[in-house]
């Protein structure tokens, strides 16, 4: 061993643990290393500036808690945190980073830091300061290799452009990754007991965003994800789970529209037909989108009398922006399908009509055109008559 010290004098006589002083002897002195010159100091400063600070060196390495002679092995029993802190390392031993095998597998100061520096998590300085904590998950999940070479789905990126993490630098009030995810019990999204499995995500979100839960859970949205639909939206299917972004733009409120269409093709087809549906895909907004006849949240089926296009409902839907619509004015059908006879009978008939008299125009000229080229071709020459 390189740079021990002598060993300080411990009487005999003396039953209680080693005191940190008798550890610090050694350990705060920079020039103390290992047999093959890694360092094993113990920056005393530091160590007194963490939560830790109180407690002895042998209340966590207690393989040393009897000794009197030193220097002590060189190897010494790894420390338990769960000893002192259960619930944590249980939470870990069952989250998907606890459960990565052997050596990937997180340990508390993967999170924590180094051992004898952890800081409370009200500790502007801690890694696991709120502020802190979106850092101290991208170190795996950033898309780069983190330390020992761990990877994990690179989403902190995303969540630091998101309305999140900036409203996050005014307020603890929003969410940074361990609202959504808990901080030791991380699940897997597949996970049924995950906050983030989607059956969950509404309360997940909700427990900030109370009346959008309250509104949505009436849904028939949410009634076919309680029932178990895979193809049902929850709150992550039309907001994004980590690049959430201010609803009202221009921008996101057109990226709506085309969210809806993923699921509900057809409407958004025959919506795209109607006046509403043209100037939104030339970029305007004004008009009307999905989400403002059918409403963001409570989104119910047609038939339904609380749905906000019922008959029932439909005339104050439209008034908010005609304000002079009366109740011919729903005669417009803002799905109208002119291929559907059972849906828009008028305008199927109309269009058929309308076709038949564009086929029957066309037939009409061309067989004109053809019999007039004929007569050019085959009849007697202007220039032979002309020259006569
Ligand atoms: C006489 C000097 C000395 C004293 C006193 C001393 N140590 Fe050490 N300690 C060392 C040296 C040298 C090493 C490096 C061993 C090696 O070669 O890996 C070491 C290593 C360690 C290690 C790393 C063990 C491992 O398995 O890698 C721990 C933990 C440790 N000491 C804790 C303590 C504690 C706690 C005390 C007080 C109860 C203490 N030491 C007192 C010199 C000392
Ligand atoms: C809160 C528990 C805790 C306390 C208190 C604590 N340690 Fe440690 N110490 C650890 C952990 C965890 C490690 C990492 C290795 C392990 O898991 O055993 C460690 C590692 C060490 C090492 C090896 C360092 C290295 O770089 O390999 C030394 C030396 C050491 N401790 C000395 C001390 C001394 C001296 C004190 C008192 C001043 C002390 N420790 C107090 C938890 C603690
Ligand atoms: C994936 C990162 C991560 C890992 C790994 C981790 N923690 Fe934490 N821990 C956090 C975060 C973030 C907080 C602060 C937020 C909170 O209070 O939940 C925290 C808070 C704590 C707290 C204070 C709050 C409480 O629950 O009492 C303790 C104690 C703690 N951790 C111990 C541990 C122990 C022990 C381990 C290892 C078994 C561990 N942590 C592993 C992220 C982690
Ligand atoms: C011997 C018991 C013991 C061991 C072992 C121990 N701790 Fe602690 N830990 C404590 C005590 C006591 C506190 C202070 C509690 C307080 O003041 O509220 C504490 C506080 C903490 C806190 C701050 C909690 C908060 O309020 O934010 C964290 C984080 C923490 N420990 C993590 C760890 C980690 C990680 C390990 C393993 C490296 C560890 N502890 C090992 C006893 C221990
Ligand atoms: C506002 C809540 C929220 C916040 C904040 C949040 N997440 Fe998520 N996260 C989710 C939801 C919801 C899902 C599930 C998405 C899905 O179903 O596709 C998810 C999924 C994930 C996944 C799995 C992704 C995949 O493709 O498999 C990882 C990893 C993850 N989050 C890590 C993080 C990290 C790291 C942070 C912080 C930088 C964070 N999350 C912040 C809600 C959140
Ligand atoms: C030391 C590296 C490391 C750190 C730090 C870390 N993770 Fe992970 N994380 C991983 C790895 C590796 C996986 C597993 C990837 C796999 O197998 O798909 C993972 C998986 C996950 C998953 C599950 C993704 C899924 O399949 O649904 C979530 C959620 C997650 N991490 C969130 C977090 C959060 C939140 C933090 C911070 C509190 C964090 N992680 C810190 C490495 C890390
Ligand atoms: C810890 C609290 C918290 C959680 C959990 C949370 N949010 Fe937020 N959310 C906020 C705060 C705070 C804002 C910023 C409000 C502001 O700046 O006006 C915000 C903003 C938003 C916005 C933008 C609102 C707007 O003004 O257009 C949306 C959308 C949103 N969150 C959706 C979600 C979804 C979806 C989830 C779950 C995956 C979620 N939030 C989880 C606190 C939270
Ligand atoms: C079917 C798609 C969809 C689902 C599912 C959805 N939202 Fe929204 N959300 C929207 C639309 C569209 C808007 C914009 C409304 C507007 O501008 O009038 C919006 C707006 C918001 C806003 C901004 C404030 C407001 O109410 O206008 C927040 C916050 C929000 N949603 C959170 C949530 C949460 C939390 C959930 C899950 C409980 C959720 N959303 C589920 C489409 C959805
Ligand atoms: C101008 C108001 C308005 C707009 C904009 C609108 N809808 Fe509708 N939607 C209605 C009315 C009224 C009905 C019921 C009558 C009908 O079916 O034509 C309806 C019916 C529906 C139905 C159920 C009928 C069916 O096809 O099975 C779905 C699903 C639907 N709309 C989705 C959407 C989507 C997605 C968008 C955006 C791409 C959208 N709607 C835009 C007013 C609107
Ligand atoms: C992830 C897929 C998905 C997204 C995104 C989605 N929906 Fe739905 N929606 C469904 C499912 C599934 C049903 C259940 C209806 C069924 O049985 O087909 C439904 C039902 C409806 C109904 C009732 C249809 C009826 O039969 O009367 C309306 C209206 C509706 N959605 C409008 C919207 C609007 C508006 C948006 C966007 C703001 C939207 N949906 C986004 C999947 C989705
Ligand atoms: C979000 C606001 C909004 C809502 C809600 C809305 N519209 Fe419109 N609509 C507009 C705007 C803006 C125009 C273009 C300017 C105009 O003509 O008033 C327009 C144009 C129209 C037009 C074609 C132009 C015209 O005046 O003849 C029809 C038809 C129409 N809307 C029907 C409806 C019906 C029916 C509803 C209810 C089911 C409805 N709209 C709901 C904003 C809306």
């Amino acid at each position: 061993m390189s740079g021990v010290l002598a060993a300080p004098s411990v009487s005999a006589q003396q039953p209680e643990p080693p005191s940190n002083d008798t550890c610090q002897t050694c350990h705060a002195e920079p020039s103390m290393t290992r047999a093959d010159g890694r360092p094993v100091v113990v920056p005393p400063d530091r160590f007194a500036s963490s939560i830790h600070a109180t407690l002895s060196c042998v209340d966590c390495h207690t393989d040393l808690a009897k000794t009197t002679d030193f220097p002590h092995p060189e190897r010494l029993a790894p420390v338990s945190c769960a000893a002192c802190h259960d619930e944590p390392a249980a939470g870990l031993a069952r989250s998907v980073h606890g459960m990565l095998s052997g050596a990937a597998a997180l340990q508390c100061t993967s999170c924590h830091g180094p051992p004898h520096e952890i800081r409370p998590s009200s500790d502007f300085q801690s890694r696991t300061h709120k502020l802190q904590i979106a850092e101290t998950c991208a170190q795996c999940h950033s898309g780069l290799a983190g330390p020992g070479a761990r990877r994990g789905p690179a989403v902190a990126p995303m969540f630091a452009d998101s309305i999140h993490a900036v409203a996050l630098e005014r307020t603890t009030v929003a969410p940074t990754c361990t609202d959504c995810h808990r901080s030791h019990d991380i699940l897997r999204k597949t996970d049924a007991k995950s906050p983030v499995h989607p059956p969950n995500i509404p309360a997940t979100c909700g427990t900030c965003h109370a009346n959008q839960h309250r509104l949505f859970s009436d849904s028939v949205h949410a009634q076919e994800l309680a029932g178990g639909n895979p193809r049902a939206p929850q709150c992550a299917s039309c907001h994004t789970a980590h690049r959430m972004a201010a609803t009202a733009s221009d921008q996101w409120q057109l990226s709506a529209v085309e969210q809806c269409g993923t699921c509900h093709r057809e409407a958004l087809a025959t919506y795209r037909d109607s006046f509403h549906g043209q100037v939104t895909a030339l970029g305007f907004t004004p008009v009307a989108k999905c989400a403002d006849c059918h409403e963001s949240h409570r989104v119910f089926r047609v038939s339904d009398v609380r749905s906000s296009v019922s008959p029932q409902n439909g005339l104050t839907t439209c008034r908010t922006c005609h304000p002079s619509a009366t109740a011919n004015f729903i005669q417009f059908q803002p799905h109208a399908n002119k291929d559907d006879p059972e849906r828009s009978p008028a305008l199927y008939y109309a269009a058929r009509v309308m076709n038949a008299l564009l086929l029957g125009v066309f037939l009409f000229f061309g067989g004109h055109t053809l019999l007039w080229f004929a007569r050019e071709r085959l009849g007697p020459s202007d220039e032979g008559e002309r020259r006569g």
